[in-house]
């Protein structure tokens, strides 16, 4: 089983090979670090095996317009290939998952696969009445939200941000 914990500095260059690998382009890794750079990191874990890193995922803040709900932003979350399918991102996501609700926030917004994030709480923002900014140029409803604990987005409506430094890779 793989060790899941805090990234640190030393790991950076790793993370960036195992985030390239993963999505077969530069531009998550890219993403990653100007989002360190930008401050606006909450929790960034990496999955360690045999003291190599093959798994990172990160959550960075978000908001939703009007509100005062505390909003992370999953994204990206990446496992080597040659790891895939064998618990990793389970694992990174539920202990990321946990940090999240640990640090005081209410809900996390996910762009990504239908099929994986509903396994974790995920479900359409659109069932919450929320929209991402990007909604014209996405799947509808490969946007998704997840309360943190119950009725945390009661009264909670309008449009979903991720960081600004999502608007590069978008
Ligand atoms: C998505 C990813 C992080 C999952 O990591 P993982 O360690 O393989 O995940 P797990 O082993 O916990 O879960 C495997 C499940 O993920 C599903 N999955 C993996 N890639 C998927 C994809 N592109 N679309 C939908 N489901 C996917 C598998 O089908 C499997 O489903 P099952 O449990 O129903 O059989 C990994 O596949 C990855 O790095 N993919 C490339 C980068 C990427 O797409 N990141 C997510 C961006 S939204």
């Amino acid at each position: 089983m793989p060790i899941i914990r805090q990234e640190y500095r030393q790991d950076f260059e790793d993370i960036r090979e195992v985030i390239e690998e993963a999505f077969n382009q530069p531009d998550e890794a890219d993403l990653v670090e100007a989002l360190r750079d930008g401050e606006k990191v909450i929790v960034a874990l990496v999955a360690e095996e045999e003291r190599a890193v093959v798994g990172h995922i990160l959550f960075s803040h978000a908001s939703i317009d009007g509100s005062n709900a505390k909003v992370a932003g999953l994204a990206p979350m990446a496992v080597l290939p040659e790891y895939q399918n064998q618990g990793i991102g389970t694992l990174l996501a539920q202990e990321g998952l946990d940090e999240c609700l640990s640090q005081g926030y209410d809900a996390v917004i996910v762009l990504g696969h239908t099929d994986y994030y509903p396994r974790f709480g995920f479900k359409p923002a659109s069932e919450f009445g929320i929209r991402s900014e990007w909604q014209d140029q996405i799947q509808d409803d490969a946007f998704m939200v997840l309360e943190l604990h119950a009725g945390a987005l009661d009264g909670v409506e309008g449009i979903a941000r991720y960081a600004d430094e999502f608007s590069e890779l978008i």
